[in-house]
């Protein structure tokens, strides 16, 4: 078989799924609780904030775990937009977005929010210039997919543009 969805779903490396059933086996003790094998489980997984925050080259503290990219977008989406409402309450997205941020979205402006949906080209690709003029002194969040996760579509964000 040759699979070709990577972009959804990629095989885990088998480094990762080892240490997976390791942890689960050894460290499964609740990083909240006191006792010392909670605090196990508490400095294993301060030790992997560690190590991926290194890796992305940004602080310890502004990595956080959720259980999945639906908690992750709900939480990302509605989190900044309500954080942020008293600068406003314009969001950006695309009209090509997992489900997980269109929906967020659509409650979003259930709740007065004003959402933008960028168009995308053939290929699923937005453009910097519609972008650029979409945002608005009131834009709070813009939020796109890097890399789609049906099409693979990788979007133009590292393309400069001065703003
Ligand atoms: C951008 C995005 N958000 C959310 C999800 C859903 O993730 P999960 O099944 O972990 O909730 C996916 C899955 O492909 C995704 O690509």
């Amino acid at each position: 078989m040759i699979y070709f969805d990577n972009s959804a779903t990629t095989q885990a490396l088998p480094e990762v799924v080892d240490t997976y059933d390791k942890v689960s086996k050894s460290v499964w003790g609740n990083p909240s609780s006191l006792h010392n094998f909670g605090e196990q489980a508490f400095n294993l997984l301060e030790q992997s904030r560690k190590q991926i925050a290194d890796l992305l080259h940004v602080h310890a503290d502004e990595i956080y775990f959720t259980s999945g990219g639906t908690e992750g977008d709900n939480w990302v989406t509605k989190g900044t937009a309500i954080q942020k409402r008293e600068f406003g309450k314009h969001l950006i997205t695309t009209a090509v977005e997992h489900p997980a941020i269109h929906n967020s979205m659509e409650q979003l402006k259930k709740l007065g929010y004003d959402v933008t949906y960028l168009p995308v080209d053939d290929e699923g690709r937005i453009s910097i210039d519609d972008l650029k003029s979409a945002i608005r002194p009131d834009t709070t969040l813009v939020s796109i997919m890097a890399v789609n996760n049906e099409i693979g579509t990788i979007q133009p964000i590292k393309q400069p543009r001065r703003f």
